[in-house]
């Protein structure tokens, strides 16, 4: 008779005898080096954990698809693209950005948007956040930034002194802090936000002309933010409450879905525009730049194992596919380098092969050997190139044209040099856009953060971040000033002319 109970067995597949009494001598003596069974289960079980991202830690993730609504074959030949109608699936995985792996999922930060589309030109990656900016525009600033979101070396806390001495000490993050110190930056799980692709990256179409894009997802179920103190309240009742509901929805045939939208920009736009399109300190008005529908992105399965598909998801902004390419975003250009190497390091060399990063159309290459090869390592084809048996080769269709970066000295230019230091007109006029409501949250927000702040430098740091808000717009730091009871005119002698 057919059954369906199974043997339990090693990982080499020997049958177990025996699965939870170890082997000793004599019921009550020690036990014997020969029960290996007992070694393979406590060995394994101490490798069950990998380094955690060293950001981004905490995360959830989902598959889906991506449904093209709109023809935008005029600016991109990326085959994504290719027609109405036409579905890739995707990958697609949340997280939050300073927190370790068992953080609170509720915790006032960015949220990352990370993409994977199966293309069949290659694994596209759109690793983005739920914001259009970031805090910094040089990537060699990146480490510094992360570990001010982290833990104090002495504490071991997170600390506001150290998050506002550095925000202070760079007025360019003044824009993204702002957002972040909104309700935007306490979203009510993952499902109520938007997502940005963030960098300018470029589309490139058959006639191989080149524009410069920026990529957004538009939440089909409607901003939902919480405010400071029901994420508060959240962190403590349920840490996990936005892998809950992301999953639950999913579970329950509630799909949730993202309107996918462009701003384009002509190639030449970019050498005149007032505002420098490569810094991902700001943001290309739609007034200028107007959205372009695309198409509809939808999360429908839930991943069956966490760790197989959601931990061990790789994504890389290095992997663009024809028909889109990168541009000069200084950013931009430090993460083509880190990503692939964080993987390696936190997955090993051979991390394209797990099946949550695997291209299921083809790989074609002559990389073998390493660390747990599980994709056949190419079986006997040749393993060089050129070669006189295989028919591999590179197709020159696939180049770019050519870049004019109108500059042929290498030197370290200051970021942020006169033209590129004005880090207040936007947050300033992201400021005045807000709702009264939103104004007084952000406001309430900003001071429940500065008041954070303390040590000997307590006075310095929060009236050199106070001026970064006058800055922006005189009634906003009027009321941080008020929030936080400072004496005014004591404050003003402090800021800069
Ligand atoms: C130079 C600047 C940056 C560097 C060096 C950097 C580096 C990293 C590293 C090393 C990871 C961990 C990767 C892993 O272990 O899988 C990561 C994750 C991530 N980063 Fe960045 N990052 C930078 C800026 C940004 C920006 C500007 C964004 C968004 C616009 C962003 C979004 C993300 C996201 C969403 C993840 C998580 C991906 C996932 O879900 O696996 N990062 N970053």
């Amino acid at each position: 008779m057919a059954t369906n109970k199974k043997k339990l067995t090693t990982a080499s597949g020997i049958p177990y005898a025996e699965n939870e009494n170890s082997m000793t001598v004599g019921p009550r003596g020690p036990i014997l080096l020969q029960d290996f069974i007992l070694h393979e289960k406590m060995a394994h079980f101490n490798r069950e954990r990998i380094p955690e991202r060293v950001v981004h830690a905490k995360g959830s993730g989902a598959y889906g698809t991506l449904t093209i609504t709109h023809n935008i074959t005029q600016y991109t030949r990326a085959k994504v693209f290719n027609q109405i109608g036409k579905q890739t699936r995707l990958f697609l995985r949340f997280s939050t950005v300073g927190g370790e792996k068992g953080s609170a999922d509720t915790e006032r930060d960015p949220r990352g948007f990370a993409i994977k589309f199966y293309t069949e030109d290659g694994n596209w990656d759109l690793v983005g956040n739920n914001t259009p900016v970031f805090f910094v525009k040089d990537p060699k600033k990146f480490g510094d930034f992360i570990h001010t979101q982290k833990r104090d070396p002495y504490t071991n806390c997170k600390s506001a002194t150290m998050m506002w001495d550095f925000w202070s000490l760079n007025p360019e993050s003044l824009h993204q802090v702002m957002i972040v110190m909104s309700d935007r930056g306490t979203p009510y799980g993952y499902r109520h936000m938007d997502g940005f692709g963030s960098h300018t990256f470029s589309l490139i179409n058959a006639r191989n002309e080149r524009f410069w894009v920026k990529f957004h997802f538009k939440t089909l179920q409607g901003i939902k933010n919480f405010t400071d103190e029901e994420a508060g309240a959240m962190r403590g009742t349920n840490p996990d409450f936005a892998q809950h509901d992301l999953l639950t929805h999913i579970d329950n045939g509630e799909y949730p879905k993202w309107a996918m939208k462009i701003q384009v920009m002509p190639e030449d736009d970019a050498k005149t525009y007032h505002i420098n399109p490569f810094d991902l300190t700001k943001v290309w008005p739609h007034g200028d730049y107007p959205l372009i529908d695309v198409g509809i992105l939808e999360l429908n399965e839930n991943p069956d194992n966490y760790f197989a598909h959601v931990e061990q998801a790789a994504f890389a902004p290095a992997h663009v596919i024809d028909g889109i390419g990168y541009s000069p975003d200084k950013m931009l250009q430090g993460r083509i380098l880190s990503y692939p190497d964080a993987h390696r390091y936190r997955l090993g060399g051979n991390y394209e092969q797990l099946p949550v990063n695997k291209c299921p159309f083809m790989v074609a290459n002559y990389q073998r050997d390493g660390l747990m090869t599980v994709n056949g390592n190419h079986g006997s084809a040749p393993n060089y190139f050129p070669n006189s048996f295989d028919e591999i080769e590179a197709d020159p269709h696939y180049k770019e044209p050519a870049w004019d970066l109108g500059a042929h000295t290498a030197d370290w230019y200051d970021r942020n040099a006169e033209g590129e230091n004005d880090h207040y007109t936007q947050p300033g006029t992201l400021y005045r856009l807000m709702s009264p409501e939103a104004k007084a949250d952000l406001i309430k927000n900003i001071v429940h953060s500065m008041k954070g702040i303390d040590g000997p430098k307590k006075e310095l740091i929060t009236n050199r971040q106070l001026c970064h808000w006058f800055r922006a717009d005189m009634g906003l730091g009027m009321a941080i000033a008020k929030g936080l009871e400072l004496n005014l005119d004591e404050t003003m002698k402090h800021m800069p002319a």
